[in-house]
C-alpha cells in the first residue's frame, strides 16, 4: 500500500510531535462522522460502490463508444481535473495520438478561450462525437459556455433527438439549473451526492465515467480506495501531521514532485485539491506541482538554494513496466559514453536519490510516499488517500477543508463586467 517515508523531514520537525493527540483526533472525528457534515459524503464512495454502479457507468461508457469516435469532456476545477488525471496517469498523456479501441477523449469548457475552443473543434472534424457535460452546480461560466457551443454543433449535426441521445450529464442529483434540464429532457444522467464537493468527487461518476470510456478498469480502481479505508490510516496521518508540522516551523510551500511525466494532470488535481481545502481564512500551504528531472532545469535551483520556506512531497513510483535502455554510440564523445546499456529507469531512480538528498543537504524538509505502481488500483488508493490527508490536515490547521467561498470574489467581478446577474 502507499507508505509515507518521513526520514527526510525528521531533522527539521520534532518525531514526537507526529502525530500530536489533536491530529488523531481530526482523523477520527472526520471518519467517525462528528466534523466535517454535509462535505464529506467521499468517504463512503469506496463501500456504497456497488455492482449496479458499476454497470450503470460501464453500460453508458460502451454506449459512448459504440456510436462515437470522440467523447467531448466539459467540466472545470474538480469537474475535470480527477478525470484528466486517470486519464494521463492510467493510459498515456499521448491517449489521442495512439491507435486504439476507444474513442478519443478532449477536454473543454475548463477555460474562456476561444482559440482552445475552436482548436478543439477542428480536432473533431467530422468525427462522431458525444459530450459529458460535468457540472455540480450547473451554472459555472466556463463550462455552460462550451455546452452550449458543443449543443449547438450536435444540434446540428444530428437534430435535437440525436443531441439528446449523445448528451450525458453529471450533476446534482436534485439541485440545479443542470438537473432541470437533465430531467426536461431526458438526457442519460449521472448523480453527485449533495454532501461531495468538485474537489473529491473524482471517484463519482464525474471521473469513473470518462475513465470507463478510455478503458480504464473503474472496479479496480474502487478497489484500491476501498482499501484505503478498510486498512490502517497510519500513513495517511503521518503525512498530514508533518504537513502541519513543517507549516508550523515556517514552511509554507509544499513542493510535490514525481520523476514520471504521466503524473502531472495528477499533480495538477492535487494542487487544486489542497489549495482550495486549506487556503483560507489567511492560513494555508501553498502547493506547487513540479516535474522532474524536467524542473531541475528550471525551479531547481530555487529549491536548492533560494528562500528556505518550503518543503517537498516526492511521489516515488517503485515498479514501472519500461525497459529501454540507453543504446551503445561510438560517434558522440560528450563524455557520457558509460550510460551504454543502462535502462532509463536506473538513471532515472539515480536522480531521484541524487535530488532528494541534495535538496535536503540545501535546508529543504522531505517527505517521500512510496506507491507501488501506476494502475487503476493505486490511482484509486492514491485519490483516496490525498483526499483523506489534506481533509485532516485542513482541520488540525482549523480550517473547514470543505467550502471554497474566496474563489466568488472573481466571479462576481466578471459577473458585473459583462453585465450578468449573479
Ligand atoms: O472543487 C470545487 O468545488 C470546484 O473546483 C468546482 O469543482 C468547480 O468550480 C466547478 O464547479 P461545478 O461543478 O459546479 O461547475
Amino acid at each position: 500500500m502507499i507508505k509515507t517515508d518521513l526520514t527526510g523531514a525528521l531533522s527539521f520537525i520534532d518525531e514526537k510531535e507526529l502525530p500530536g493527540a489533536e491530529d488523531k483526533k481530526a482523523l477520527t472525528d472526520l471518519l467517525d462522522g462528528k466534523i466535517g457534515r454535509g462535505g464529506a459524503g467521499w468517504l463512503r464512495l469506496p463501500e456504497d460502490y456497488s455492482d449496479a454502479v458499476s454497470a450503470a457507468i460501464r453500460s453508458a461508457a460502451y454506449q459512448i463508444a459504440d456510436n462515437s469516435e470522440v467523447l467531448v469532456v466539459i467540466g472545470i476545477g474538480g469537474s475535470y481535473l480527477g478525470a484528466r488525471a486517470a486519464l494521463d496517469l492510467l493510459r498515456t498523456p499521448y491517449y489521442n495520438q495512439i491507435k486504439k479501441r476507444t474513442p478519443d477523449i478532449y477536454f473543454a469548457g475548463n477555460n474562456l478561450s476561444g482559440e482552445y475552443l475552436e482548436q478543439v473543434i477542428a480536432l473533431i472534424g467530422g468525427r462522431n462525437f458525444s459530450v459529458n457535460y460535468v457540472s455540480k452546480s450547473g451554472a459555472t461560466m466556463e463550462p455552460s459556455a462550451a455546452f452550449r457551443v458543443f449543443k449547438n454543433l450536435l444540434d446540428s449535426k444530428y437534430g435535437a433527438e440525436g443531441a439528446r441521445k449523445r448528451i450525458y450529464t453529471t450533476t446534482d442529483g436534485e439541485k440545479g439549473k443542470l438537473r432541470q434540464l437533465t430531467d426536461r429532457k431526458g438526457y442519460t444522467s449521472f448523480a453527485i451526492p449533495d454532501d461531495i464537493g468538485g474537489r473529491y468527487s473524482v471517484l463519482t461518476a464525474v471521473g469513473l465515467l470518462p475513465a470507463a470510456v478510455a478503458g480504464i478498469d473503474i472496479d479496480e480502481l474502487m478497489s484500491g480506495a476501498r482499501d484505503i479505508m478498510n486498512k490502517d490510516k497510519d500513513d495517511v496521518l503521518q503525512y498530514a501531521s508533518a504537513r502541519q508540522a513543517l507549516y508550523r516551523q515556517g514552511k509554507k510551500i509544499e513542493i510535490l514532485g514525481c520523476f514520471e511525466p504521466s503524473f502531472r494532470s495528477m499533480g495538477e488535481w492535487w494542487k487544486q485539491l489542497f489549495g482550495e481545502s486549506e487556503g483560507k481564512d489567511g492560513r494555508g500551504i501553498f502547493p506547487v506541482y513540479t516535474e522532474f528531472t524536467t524542473d531541475l532545469h528550471s525551479l531547481g535551483q530555487y529549491i536548492q538554494s533560494g528562500e528556505r520556506s518550503l518543503f517537498e512531497t516526492f511521489v516515488s513510483i517503485e515498479k514501472t513496466s519500461a525497459a529501454i535502455r540507453v543504446p551503445k554510440d561510438g560517434e558522440l564523445e560528450d563524455g557520457l559514453e558509460t550510460l551504454a546499456g543502462r535502462e532509463l529507469q536506473e538513471l532515472n531512480r539515480a536522480a531521484f536519490a541524487a535530488t532528494k538528498a541534495a535538496h535536503n543537504d540545501g535546508g529543504v524538509p522531505v517527505i517521500q510516499l512510496d506507491v507501488p505502481q501506476l494502475s487503476p488500483y493505486y490511482f484509486g488508493a492514491l485519490v483516496q488517500f490525498f483526499e483523506l490527508s489534506c481533509a485532516v490536515s485542513a482541520l488540525i490547521s482549523k480550517v473547514n477543508p470543505f467550502d471554497q467561498p474566496g474563489v466568488e470574489a472573481y466571479k462576481k467581478n466578471m459577473y458585473a463586467i459583462l453585465g450578468l446577474q449573479k
